[in-house]
């Protein structure tokens, strides 16, 4: 059951982040897809949208992300960008926002499963999914979704490793400090966070699994490139980079 307040530090949570427009909702589908339907509707970026709890909350790959009530931060922050490669820029900035963050205000080390999965303690506790909603400008609205377990303990069974953060930080103080990192960092070169990419990965140096083209795979997580794709090598020695559109069945 879902608190009569959702968000009891609303109004702290308005007066940080200023001028950003703020759509907070006891419950919505997804927050991903009301910032579409906002988009739609003629809100111009950047703004803000979260919930309480989401019916739909969707992950990457089709599939759903579970977004209960109270114990998460279920957000979509949607900044403009004018340059085409943003979306697969800002698929793995956003993984360094949300640790930035998460170190920041609770001093704990977060880790990053490429492309953009935040790992604590060998469980995922964050999962990011960016969309891009094409216009009839030249500056394209990016969608910057994150869902944050704070304290979900009763997983379904088909993600029951999955784990979350369990911090005294207020919700409200983890979005502002999440907007400020995203905002920040939106406008910055992949290659300059690469290098606290690199340090916070959750596999680089390690054995995994991967499907190209149907044919599951084995190699060394050995880099991750300027471009975000991660390099792979195989058993034969060769190298395949491999682009956010891929994923890791295993590690
Ligand atoms: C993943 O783990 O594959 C990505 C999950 C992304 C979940 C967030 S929660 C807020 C936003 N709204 C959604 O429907 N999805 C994202």
């Amino acid at each position: 059951m879902a608190q009569n307040k959702p968000f009891p530090n609303e109004n702290m949570l308005r007066h940080a982040l200023g001028d950003l427009d703020l759509f907070l909702y006891p419950v919505i589908d997804s927050t991903n897809d009301e910032a579409k339907r906002l988009i739609k509707s003629g809100t111009t970026p950047p703004f803000l949208v979260a919930a309480n709890e989401q019916t739909h909350g969707r992950g990457r790959q089709g599939k759903s992300f579970y977004s209960p009530a109270d114990t998460g931060i279920y957000m979509s922050l949607v900044l403009s960008f004018s340059d085409g490669e943003s979306i697969s820029k800002i698929t793995v900035i956003a993984s360094v926002a949300v640790c930035k963050a998460i170190e920041k205000l609770t001093g704990l080390k977060p880790e990053i499963k490429w492309v953009n999965d935040v790992y604590l303690n060998g469980k995922k506790i964050c999962g990011i999914l960016c969309e891009s909603v094409i216009g009839g400008t030249d500056l394209t609205p990016v969608i910057i979704g994150v869902g944050l377990n704070l304290s979900t303990t009763d997983f379904p069974e088909e993600i029951k490793n999955a784990g979350s953060l369990f911090s005294d930080i207020s919700r409200e103080r983890l979005i502002c400090e999440i907007v400020s990192e995203l905002t920040a960092l939106s406008g910055v070169e992949l290659n300059a966070v690469l290098s606290y990419y690199r340090e916070h990965s959750l596999i680089l140096g390690k054995e995994i699994s991967f499907v190209i083209n149907g044919v599951s795979q084995k190699g060394t997580a050995v880099d991750v490139d300027s471009s975000g794709a991660l390099v792979v090598r195989k058993s034969d020695g060769s190298l395949t980079a491999l682009n956010s559109l891929f994923s890791i069945t295993d590690y």
